[in-house]
């Protein structure tokens, strides 16, 4: 294989998905294999950290072998190893990371640990080879809501978050609330096609005040409230949730692209894989005149693909982790990135 072609695997396992990927600096994306953990965890109704670290020790050697065998490469053609260094669960990214940086060690190239949600902000980039910088993400997950005013890769600045749940913790806490499965959020969306708009009107929190902040707490609150008064109702409760959660995420982003002037809009991570909110914010960038980027439904929600394609820039550009020190970081600040 001709050595000028870099190629990088990639593991994500900072929560209930083992993801694997391999990107190629001359064909794009060689493969992905995921392995979702939602049957173990459902019995629970949420993610049980012990469970999920065990199951990614299983699942993580088989899916690199079948990814490289998908991709018709050999462990040997290998140029890097990126992993989810955090945020996420701290047993479930040692796992990934011990595992990164051995293989790495052992094929002599170099190990990189990944920030999460930059994996899931440059997405998009798996289906176009191009995103023009700058500009404003949504990155909407069962972790994470913000807005971040995007410079160029790893120039992060957070222009607005949520201060409680989660628009993905919030769709999923009110799923459970309806007695749908875990995780809800597409439970829910699918529900929420067979009720009626505007039989229930939900509040959209803080968007009376200035301010690009998030509070999605209340909205799960409020539904539990209408579903005691109304419980043969649920469709419509969820199809009041959903567009009260997604034209609050519309008037956040409307008021980040007027303050960047920016005119592109990229929308990521788990949430972005809603119908709903893509329409929301498709006629939003239509009468402002933007565009707006989405990844591929499959790359929405947790995946190896997006973890080898953040790690791809950021070892292509020399960047690697010291000495395959296993380094993983539970709490991290996208703006602490380094700038590639
Ligand atoms: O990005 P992701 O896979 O994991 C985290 O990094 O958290 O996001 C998972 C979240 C869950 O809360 C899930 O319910 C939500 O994304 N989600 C959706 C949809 N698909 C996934 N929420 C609403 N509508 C969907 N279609
Ligand atoms: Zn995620």
């Amino acid at each position: 294989m001709d050595k000028k072609i870099f190629i990088t695997l990639g593991i994500e396992s900072s929560c209930d998905e083992t993801g694997i990927g391999i990107y190629s600096s001359e064909k794009g994306l060689l493969s992905h294999k995921l392995f979702s953990q939602i049957e173990l965890h459902s019995d629970y109704g949420g993610v049980v950290p012990e469970l999920a670290s065990r199951d990614h020790i299983q699942k993580t050697l088989p899916l690199i072998k079948e990814a490289l065998k998908s991709s018709n490469i050999a462990l040997q053609d290998l140029s890097g190893v990126a992993y989810t260094a955090g945020p996420g669960l701290a047993g479930a990214l040692l796992v990934g990371s011990s595992i990164a940086q051995s293989l790495a060690w052992g094929l002599g190239i170099p190990a990189l640990g990944v920030h999460h949600m930059e994996g899931h902000l440059l997405a998009p980039l798996l289906a176009s080879s191009k995103l023009d910088f700058p500009f404003v993400a949504l990155l909407v997950s069962g972790g994470h809501t913000m807005l971040v005013e995007v410079g160029g890769i790893g120039q992060y600045k957070i222009m607005g978050e949520s201060l409680d749940d989660a628009v993905g913790e919030a769709f999923d806490k009110t799923a459970k609330i309806l007695g749908l499965g875990y995780p809800g959020g597409p439970a829910l969306a699918n529900l929420a096609t067979k009720g009626t708009a505007g039989r229930f009107d939900f509040p959209r929190p803080m968007t009376d005040r200035p301010g690009l902040d998030f509070s999605f707490s209340g909205l799960k609150t409020f539904a539990r409230n209408t579903y005691l008064k109304y419980p043969k109702e649920k469709p419509s409760i969820a199809k009041a949730f959903e567009i009260a959660a997604t034209q609050t995420l519309m008037i956040k982003c409307r008021r980040a692209i007027e303050k960047t002037n920016f005119s592109t809009l990229v929308v990521a991570g788990g949430v972005s894989a809603n119908n709903c909110l893509r329409q929301t914010l498709d006629k939003m960038a239509e009468s402002l005149d933007i565009d707006v980027y989405y990844p591929d439904p499959e790359f929405c929600t947790d995946n190896g693909a997006m973890i080898a394609l953040a790690g791809h820039y950021r070892l292509l550009s020399g960047q690697s982790n010291d000495d395959y020190e296993i380094q993983i970081r539970p709490r991290w600040n996208l703006e602490e990135l380094q700038p590639v």
